[in-house]
């Protein structure tokens, strides 16, 4: 029985109840391939700025360097709204992934054949797309300095800094052309080369390293034709790579193509095994659904599990290695939307939606079988 050691860190909002879906995928997966995933679990974000008054812990880092992985829901919430930058609930978040290292941030947007007719978009554009973001995640404006907003007598000032050294630019672009290697083979860098220095210096090494890549096609896209190209030719994508906040604003962007926020999985990836000693996993990692806390639906169980079940599947292909058991998970949210299931944000007029946990329940069932 292989042991994989999870921190779950459910946060604040439907956090919780999207973890608790995803855990139960886990079990099963578990059940039938022969781990034991033995949970933990801590606070984070609002909750753990409630109970200790920060937040996210020093003690919270150390247990998640010793697991092989962090599963976490979100975090956030109008409550908390009122504090200052340094403190509320997103802080925790950030802190986290730069702390455990974790600079590759994977957000993989598929279109189920179930759901094209599901977005604002027409399903012949949506239909059969397959694409991949890879956000740069600990570095550039999120964490650059200086970062401040001042109050002085001649006026409100604020400033926040965008740097990048060529190692940071060039671990992530490498990261993006091996997964073009085992996808379709092409990578679109994203950029602001007309206008920002960093750009011009990431267009520069990425072309750089795309030469070692002789079979893998490099195209550079400026981000604001990037986000038009993606609601209007989106399958014309493959593996996008690009800095931390065009990453952030370039993935909401392409939620809408899978139908809704609710449907995408991350991976926060550093390229290291865990600390933990004996640790059975080969990259250490953070798995989470890319939609927030959702406060308006917290606690009603209506929440779509689907990111935090498809980023389980993230979970066993990238910690563990396991690609049929990611697989399997990704099938069987196919086969469970294919035979109708719905949740609430995802039923049109006159279908009756499933709750998370009954939604959750198909899944698992067909899970099952897939494994069985
Ligand atoms: C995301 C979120 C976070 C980010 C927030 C919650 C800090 O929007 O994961 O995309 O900006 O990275
Ligand atoms: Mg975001």
């Amino acid at each position: 029985m292989t042991e994989v050691h999870v921190l779950l860190l459910p946060g604040d909002g439907i956090g919780p109840e999207v973890l608790a879906a995803a855990r139960r995928v886990l079990e099963v997966v578990g059940n039938q391939r022969g781990y034991r995933f033995v949970f933990a679990e801590d606070l984070v974000g609002g909750a753990a700025i409630d109970a200790y008054g920060t937040p996210l812990r020093d003690e919270t880092i150390a247990r998640a360097l010793q697991s092989d992985a962090v599963f976490l829901g979100a975090v956030g919430g109008p409550k908390w709204d009122h504090l200052p930058k340094a403190t509320r609930p997103e802080a925790g978040l950030l802190r986290l992934r730069k702390e455990l290292g974790l600079f590759a941030n994977l957000r993989p947007v598929r279109v189920f054949d179930a759901l094209a007719d599901a977005t604002p978009l027409k399903p012949e554009v949506v239909r059969g797309v397959d694409l991949i973001v890879v956000r740069e995640l600990t570095g550039g404006l999120y964490f650059g300095q200086p970062s401040e907003l001042r109050r002085e007598p001649s006026g409100r000032w604020a400033v926040d800094t965008l740097p990048y050294r060529e190692e940071e630019i060039a671990r992530i672009v490498d990261l993006a052309f091996q997964l073009a290697r085992q996808r379709r083979h092409k990578v679109t860098s994203v950029d602001k080369a007309n206008v920002l220095n960093t750009s011009a210096l990431w267009r520069e090494v990425a072309t750089e390293i795309g030469a070692r890549y002789p079979d893998v096609t490099l195209e550079h896209q400026l981000v604001d034709s990037c986000a038009m190209r993606l609601v209007a030719r989106p399958r014309d994508f493959d593996v996008l790579v690009m800095e931390n906040l065009f990453g952030d604003i370039l993935s909401d962007e392409a939620a809408v193509l899978a139908g809704s926020l609710g449907m995408l999985p991350s991976a926060s990836l550093h390229g290291r095994p865990p600390e933990r000693p004996g640790s059975p996993v080969r990259r250490f990692g953070l798995y989470e659904p890319v939609h927030g806390s959702a406060p308006d639906i917290a606690g009603k169980g209506i929440a779509n599990p689907i990111g935090a079940i498809l980023s389980a599947a993230m979970l066993l292909r990238w910690s563990l290695d396991d690609e049929p058991a990611a697989a399997a998970v990704e099938q069987a949210v196919d086969v469970a939307l294919a035979s109708g299931a719905r949740t609430a944000d995802l039923a049109r007029p006159g279908e009756t939606p499933l709750g998370t946990e009954a939604f959750t329940g198909r899944v698992l069932e067909e899970l099952d079988r897939l494994l069985g």
